[in-house]
C-alpha cells in the first residue's frame, strides 16, 4: 500500500488532547498502538470481523482497525486505558471480580463495547448487553462470565447494589 504525505492531526485520548503526524489512511488501531504508545487495544483479525481493537469514539464503539485515523480529528476517542482510573470504572472491578477473563486477549475490546452500552442506556438486560457483545469474539468461551460481569457492572452504575 502506498503511503500518503503524513498530516497533524488532532483529537482527544481519554479526555487529553493529543496531536499526531501521521498517514492520515493508517488505521487508528495502528496510531494508537505504535504513534501513541497506547497498547491496550489489540490487534486481531484486522478485518472488523473480531472486535478486539474495539474502541470508543464520539461515544459510539467502532472497530478501530477498520476505521482511519483522519476520520477521529476533532473527536473524542476512549480505549480502555481510561477505564483505569482512581478509582476504575466499575467495569473493571466487575471483570476481576467475576474473573471475566481467562488469556485476556479480548477484553479491552470488550470492555470498550460494554462501556459503550453502558454509557448509553442504564441498566440493559442480559439480552441487551449480549446483542451489544455479538459482535467481539472471545476464543477462550469465557461469554458467560463476561455477561455476569457487565450485568454486575450495570446494576452497580443504576445504583441497584
Ligand atoms: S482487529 Fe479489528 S476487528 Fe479484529
Ligand atoms: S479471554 Fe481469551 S480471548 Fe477472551
Amino acid at each position: 500500500m502506498a503511503e500518503n504525505p503524513a498530516e497533524q492531526m488532532v483529537f482527544t485520548l481519554n479526555g487529553r488532547a493529543v496531536s499526531v503526524r501521521s498517514d492520515p489512511n493508517l488505521p487508528l488501531l495502528h496510531v494508537l498502538r505504535e504513534e501513541l504508545g497506547h497498547r491496550a487495544t489489540r490487534f486481531g483479525c484486522g478485518q472488523a470481523t473480531c472486535g478486539a481493537c474495539t474502541v470508543i469514539v464520539d461515544g459510539r464503539a467502532v472497530m478501530s482497525c477498520d476505521m482511519p485515523v483522519s476520520a477521529a480529528v476533532g473527536l473524542a476517542v476512549e480505549t480502555a486505558e481510561g477505564l483505569d482510573g482512581v478509582p476504575p470504572h466499575p467495569l473493571v472491578t466487575a471483570f476481576l471480580d467475576h474473573q471475566a477473563g481467562q488469556c485476556g486477549y479480548c477484553l479491552p475490546g470488550i470492555l470498550m463495547a460494554a462501556k459503550a452500552l453502558l454509557d448509553a442506556e442504564v441498566a440493559p438486560d442480559r439480552a441487551r448487553i449480549a446483542r451489544a457483545l455479538d459482535a467481539n469474539l472471545c476464543r477462550c468461551g469465557t461469554h458467560v462470565r463476561i455477561l455476569d460481569a457487565v450485568e454486575d457492572a450495570a446494576r452497580q452504575i443504576a445504583g441497584r447494589v
